[in-house]
């Protein structure tokens, strides 16, 4: 694998990038225009810079790790690519129209892949060149730091694309599982529950922002307490990804807390936007309420 194209310079796309950028392979960082790419790339900047500065690289390396990542405005030059991995919004029309034009340029011989949360692979595969070598590849935020990758087959993705990924994955260095294609594969389909009950845990008065997240954290030895992880999902992502699993299996349990919509409503989404079950702004997070 020489050229990744990455689609979409968020959270993810930015992990993605930076991740494949560091194990040595020329990234294409793109997303609705080149100002956005870029803006991509200068937050994996300012990410190496800390790991600079606490002496966890070298300079040096950062810098050629950054040298790796070509931030672009257009598809054209994914003509380029090997891979092409979309991580844009969670949203299924968007990304339908990201494989229809990512598949105009997708090289004969090249794997589109997306690092959907929760939409069904084969369901989005439709819209792509070649069925047989689209294929989900999810990966976990932080990027960089999650070892896991998950690889997930869609209805006609071929063993030669899976292969390929699977190699890939531990070309990045990490774990590789293989999930089914149901919305949320395996993770998400456990994660999201859980971060959607303690939700409805507090909305219900049943716990504090501070003792859902301590409980957890303590009780569970999780690394973050549901919220503060919400938070950092995106509580907008997350919510996309609950209305994917109730549209898709049609089952009740899934269906998003009252509190979850109305902070998404009051764009309170999370760590992204400063404010979320928390508030960023100061030294440490505050609980919003
Ligand atoms: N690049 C490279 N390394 C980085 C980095 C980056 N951008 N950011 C941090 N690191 C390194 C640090 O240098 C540090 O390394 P060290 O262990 O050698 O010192 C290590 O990562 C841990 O970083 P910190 O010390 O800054 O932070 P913490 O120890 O507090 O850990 C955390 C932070 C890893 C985020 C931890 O809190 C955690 O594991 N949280 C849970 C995260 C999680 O569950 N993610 C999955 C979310 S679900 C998902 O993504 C799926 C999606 O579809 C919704």
């Amino acid at each position: 694998m020489q050229t990744v194209a990455v689609i979409g310079a968020g959270i993810m796309g930015s992990g993605i990038a930076q991740t494949v950028a560091q194990n040595g392979i020329a990234v294409l960082l793109s997303d609705v225009d080149l100002a956005v790419a870029q803006k991509g790339k200068a937050g994996i900047e300012k990410s190496l810079g800390r790991l600079v500065a606490r002496d966890k690289i070298t300079a040096a390396a950062a810098e050629a790790l950054l040298a790796k990542i070509t931030p672009i405005g257009e598809y054209a030059p994914m003509a380029e690519a090997d891979l092409i991995i979309e991580a844009a919004t969670e949203r299924e029309e968007i990304k339908h129209k990201i494989f229809k034009t990512a598949g105009e340029v997708l090289r004969p011989d090249a794997i589109l892949a997306t690092n959907t949360s929760s939409i069904p692979i084969t369901r989005m595969s439709v819209s792509s060149p070649d069925p047989a070598r689209f294929i989900g590849l999810h990966f976990f935020n932080p990027v960089p730091v999650m070892g896991l990758v998950e690889v997930i087959p869609g209805l006609a993705t071929s063993q030669a694309t899976i292969d390929t990924m699977k190699a890939f994955g531990a070309a990045l260095k990490k774990e590789v599982v293989l999930a089914g294609d149901e919305p949320g594969f395996v993770v998400n389909r456990i994660l999201v529950p859980m971060l959607n009950e303690a939700i409805f845990v507090l909305g219900s008065g049943i716990g504090s922002v501070e003792d859902i997240d301590k409980g957890c954290r303590i009780g569970l030895n999780h690394p973050m307490g549901p919220l503060t992880l919400a938070d950092f999902v995106g509580l907008d992502t997350l919510l996309e990804i609950l209305k994917v699993y109730q549209s898709t299996t049609g089952d009740p349990k899934y269906r998003p807390a009252p509190l979850l919509q109305k902070y998404v409503e009051a764009g309170w989404v999370g760590k992204k936007a400063g404010k979320g079950f928390y508030d960023y702004s100061g030294e440490k997070p505050v609980p919003t309420r």
